[in-house]
This record gives structure tokens, C-alpha cells and sequence, in this order.
């Protein structure tokens, strides 16, 4: 066999870039490399069959060449493979939604615990509301962990991560009750939403645009939706003021509100809930030990 084989290529590539590949992809090794460029030639419907073994051609433009190409730029392997790994489910995503996180996974479960509480408590349908819903990620993980129908709202202010959201919802229709529903919504926060809810979650924007954003890692700020991260430092405080009044309106008596947010302004995030109404406000810190969730309550009050 003349010229390089695909193997070969495939460690070359990898030993030349490798300080920038494991900036971009912390503990990417040779081995994992081959399997997602296998998993990639699969969705292009390229035969893996000897993939190593054969000669590679690099050819202007090929998927195969694409997938190089989109490795030295950085670009997420997430977004490289169109699909993320959340909770129980492969997850569709496009650079329109963000890639869901593994913190993300205590939200969900948390979600789950409060919707089972509820449960117990009532005979209704159970209604729950995602706002900014992005990949649907933590409403269709909650949705398909409840035996009982669950009528689901998820909104966005983003048409175009309502589209990935529709198709996972399609795709994971299957592990949900057939009389369960979700409908996806796109609206500022909870904006003309009439309907009560008995949860109600939420992983919003929550990073100060210029105070935080020195945190953030190049990889997440030059590629995942801005409008999925940031907000406007002047007007942040407002804004949660404005879904957490949204929020309470929108819960039924006892309900409760989730919702993931910054480390840095959790606590005096806590201070304006209690502040519209809210009762037994919690912080609730990551696996990290940062302070990460807010869980509040709406009690009624004679
Ligand atoms: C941090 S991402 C969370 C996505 C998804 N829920 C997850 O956990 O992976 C925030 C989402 O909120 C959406 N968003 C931003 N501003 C919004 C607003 N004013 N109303 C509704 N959604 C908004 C963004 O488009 C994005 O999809």
C-alpha cells in the first residue's frame, strides 16, 4: 500500500496538535480519537469497515477532512457529532443550543424528586415548565422518569433551539407516556403563559457578561450560543426579578421553583425570591461544592 494508511494519518494528526487538542478536549487520547472519527464516518454513512487500515486521500471538503479541520479550530466534539450525552438520553445538538452540562444532571434529578412529591399529593396531571428550555435536555430527562402524565411547557426565546428541542422530543418520544405531552414555546421567559404549574425549572443565562466572562473557557465563548450564557451585568438583577415574579405567578399553591444559577450571585439571587413571595429558599451547591441551585417554594399564605 503506497502513502499513509487512515491510522496513520489519525496519529500523526494527533501527536502534531497534540498540546492544542488536549487544551480544546482535556484527556483526548489516540484511541478516543479513532472511535469518535468512526462515530463521525457512521452519521456521514462512510463504511468504518477497515476505515484504519485504508490509504486516506484528504480530500477539499470531505466530511473526513471537515472533522480534521473542525479539531484544530477547537470546535466542541459535541457539536462535531450533532449529539451530547445527558442524564438517560443522547441528546441532538447544533451550535444553537448549548451543550447540556453534567451539573445540569442534579437539576434534573432534584426536578424529578419534587415531581414525585407531588405525586402523592394529587390526583391531577402533573404541569411542569422549562423556561429556556435549549435542547429540552432537563424537561424531557424529568418528563420520562414520571409514571404518571405529565403536561409539560417549554419555552425559549430562541426559534432555533426550539427546532433541536422539537426533534429530541420526537426522538425520545418513545420513553415517554403516551399521555404525557410537551409543547414547546417560544416566548420571553413565561411571557403570555396563562396556564399554573405544580414545578416549575430553569437553567437560564446566568453569566455576567463582562464581570464573569474572564471565567468562561475560550472553547464555550467562541462557540456555544451567547444567548445561552450571558447576560447584561446592568440589568441582571432585574431580570431574575422579573422571572422569579413570573414564576411565582405562574406556580400553584405549594408549588415549587428550580432553577441552576452563577456561584458568585446565587445568594443574593435567594434574597430577591424571598423578597417576591417566596418560602423555604434554598441554595444547593454542585458536585464541586459550589453553590449552584436555587429551590424555592410558593406557600399559601391566609
Ligand atoms: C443556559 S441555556 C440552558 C439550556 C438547557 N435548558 C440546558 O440546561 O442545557 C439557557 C437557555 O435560555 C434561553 N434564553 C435566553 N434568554 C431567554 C429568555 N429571555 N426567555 C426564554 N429563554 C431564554 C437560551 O436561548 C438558552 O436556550
Amino acid at each position: 500500500m503506497k502513502g499513509k494508511s487512515f491510522g496513520e494519518y489519525t496519529e500523526d494528526f494527533y501527536r502534531e496538535h497534540k498540546d492544542m487538542l488536549l487544551r480544546s478536549y482535556p484527556g483526548l487520547a489516540p484511541r478516543r480519537l479513532k472511535q469518535e472519527l468512526e462515530s463521525f464516518c457512521l452519521h456521514y454513512q462512510i463504511n468504518v469497515d477497515d476505515l484504519f487500515e485504508s490509504r486516506f486521500i484528504p480530500t477539499l471538503n470531505s466530511p473526513i477532512s471537515r472533522f480534521f479541520e473542525y479539531l484544530k479550530r477547537g470546535y466542541p466534539l459535541e457539536y462535531i457529532r450533532l449529539r451530547s450525552y445527558f442524564y438517560k438520553s443522547e441528546f441532538f445538538v447544533t451550535p444553537d443550543v448549548l451543550i447540556p452540562r453534567d451539573e445540569t444532571e442534579i437539576l434534573v434529578e432534584c426536578t424529578v424528586s419534587e415531581m414525585k412529591e407531588w405525586i402523592k399529593k394529587t390526583d391531577e396531571n402533573l404541569r411542569i415548565c422549562d423556561i429556556g428550555t435549549g435542547s429540552g435536555a432537563i424537561v424531557l430527562s424529568a418528563v420520562q422518569e414520571i409514571q404518571r402524565p405529565v403536561n409539560a411547557i417549554a419555552t425559549d426565546i430562541s426559534k432555533k433551539a426550539l427546532i433541536v428541542a422539537k426533534r429530541n422530543y420526537y426522538n425520545l418520544r418513545f420513553k415517554i407516556l403516551k399521555e404525557s405531552s410537551v409543547h414547546f414555546i417560544q416566548t420571553d421567559r413565561l411571557k403570555d403563559i396563562d396556564e399554573k404549574f405544580h414545578v416549575i425549572v430553569s437553567n437560564p443565562p446566568y453569566i455576567m457578561e463582562s464581570i464573569d466572562r474572564n471565567q468562561v473557557h475560550d472553547q464555550v465563548d467562541q462557540y456555544e450560543p451567547h444567548l445561552a450564557l450571558y447576560l447584561n451585568d446592568e440589568t441582571y438583577f432585574e431580570w431574575f426579578e422579573k422571572l422569579f415574579a413570573q414564576a411565582y405567578d405562574s406556580l400553584l399553591e405549594e408549588g415549587v421553583f428550580l432553577m441552576e444559577g452563577h456561584e458568585d450571585h446565587l445568594q443574593k439571587l435567594a434574597d430577591i425570591a424571598k423578597k417576591i413571595g417566596f418560602t423555604n429558599v434554598e441554595v444547593k451547591e454542585d458536585y464541586t461544592s459550589r453553590d449552584r441551585f436555587l429551590i424555592a417554594r410558593k406557600k399559601w399564605i391566609n
